[in-house]
């Protein structure tokens, strides 16, 4: 595979620190098959920003190779763009270094998922948590990535990402491409099914929070109906309507109908009758994904080989913008 000069690059990554989600999925996962036509993309699972929380070692690893069969039964495909998992590539560590010197403490004591993660992990607030945004912003920099497609939780990080690019290149010229948060307008934010105010995560405790992709059909419909909702009886999409709301934009997503049909769809029917559509819409969108999953985690071969090319082909190009910071700060380069 070639990368195109003429097309923008594209980066993001995901964690394998849990079961992903249809929040994962409908927020980005399921856009970026489309924009690997149009752009040159990486995708990337970021296991290095996984350790950032205690993980079980043999869970990281199985998860490591789940995250990228899920990335291909979404429909990217490796012949189109890089898939790789990060701690393949040392590119990403050793810019993430040079990088924390030139990003300040009060920048990083800023960031909203640190002060929430800290919160969570008060007995593990280590210093990766802590430099976590600038080990993100090497990843997107190493390949002059023009646009990173994210949640908008991820804003906050792209955004400094951006910051740090602009500071080196005010001091050194020239050298990263300052990239963009993209927030595609398919791409919305899940929120948990337990408490419609939080986004839903994965590593939520409560798992009737959050619909994994690879539950069984019982389970999806089983969540769906204890969601929580409100006490209105009415399927409308409206401000104080979290849980519905949000059922709503679920549905909207597996089926392609807009609010005011999927409004007139439920007109004079209870929340019941509701949730159980929403169940089933859920669960036939993710039954072709399931399938195409579980023929690729049964060829860990086939998988291996994939990270592998994959991590060459993204090392080669992860080194020349690394050589050419290490030349600007002033590394005095090796005799070859
Ligand atoms: N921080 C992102 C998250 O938790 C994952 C991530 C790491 C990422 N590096 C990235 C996303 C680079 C986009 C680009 O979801």
């Amino acid at each position: 595979m070639e990368f195109s000069k003429d097309k923008k690059t594209i980066f993001s990554g995901v964690q394998p620190s849990g079961n992903l989600t249809i929040g994962n999925y409908l927020g980005a996962i399921k856009n970026w098959q489309d924009l690997q036509e149009t752009h040159n993309c990486l995708y990337c699972v970021v296991d290095m920003h996984a350790i950032t929380v205690r993980q079980d070692p043999a869970e990281l690893r199985r998860r490591t190779l789940g995250t990228l069969a899920i990335y291909i039964a979404s429909g990217i495909d490796p012949e189109k763009s890089i898939m790789f998992v990060q701690s393949h590539v040392p590119a990403h560590a050793e810019l993430a270094w040079v990088l924390n010197c030139y990003t300040m403490f009060g920048e990083l004591s800023r960031m909203t998922q640190f002060k929430d993660k800290s919160a969570k992990n008060a007995q593990n607030i280590n210093a990766g948590l802590f430099t976590y945004p600038t080990l993100m912003a090497a990843d997107i920099l190493l390949y002059g990535t023009d646009l990173v497609p994210v949640g908008v939780d991820q804003k906050q990080h792209v955004e400094l990402a951006r910051d740090i690019a602009e500071r080196f290149n005010q001091i050194y010229g020239d050298t990263f491409v300052v990239p963009e948060p993209y927030i595609p307008q398919t791409g919305r934010k899940i929120f948990s099914l337990a408490d419609p105010g939080k986004k839903m995560s994965k590593s939520d405790e409560n798992i009737n929070s959050f619909i994994a992709l690879l539950d069984s059909r019982d389970t999806i419909i089983r969540k769906f109906k204890r969601a929580v909702t409100d006490s209105d009886t009415c399927v409308r999409y409206a401000e104080g309507k979290d849980g519905i709301n949000n059922l709503m934009t679920i549905y909207s997503c597996f089926t392609g109908k807009t609010m005011d049909e999927i409004e007139r769809e439920f007109d004079g029917k209870g929340y019941a009758e509701f949730k159980l559509a929403v169940g089933e819409a859920c669960a036939d969108g993710l039954e072709p994904l399931q399938k195409r999953y579980n023929c690729l985690v049964s060829d860990r071969s086939y998988l291996e080989g994939i990270l592998s090319n994959n991590a060459d082909h993204a090392a080669y190009l992860a080194r020349k913008m690394l050589s050419k910071v290490y030349r600007k700060v002033g590394f005095l380069a090796k005799n070859k």
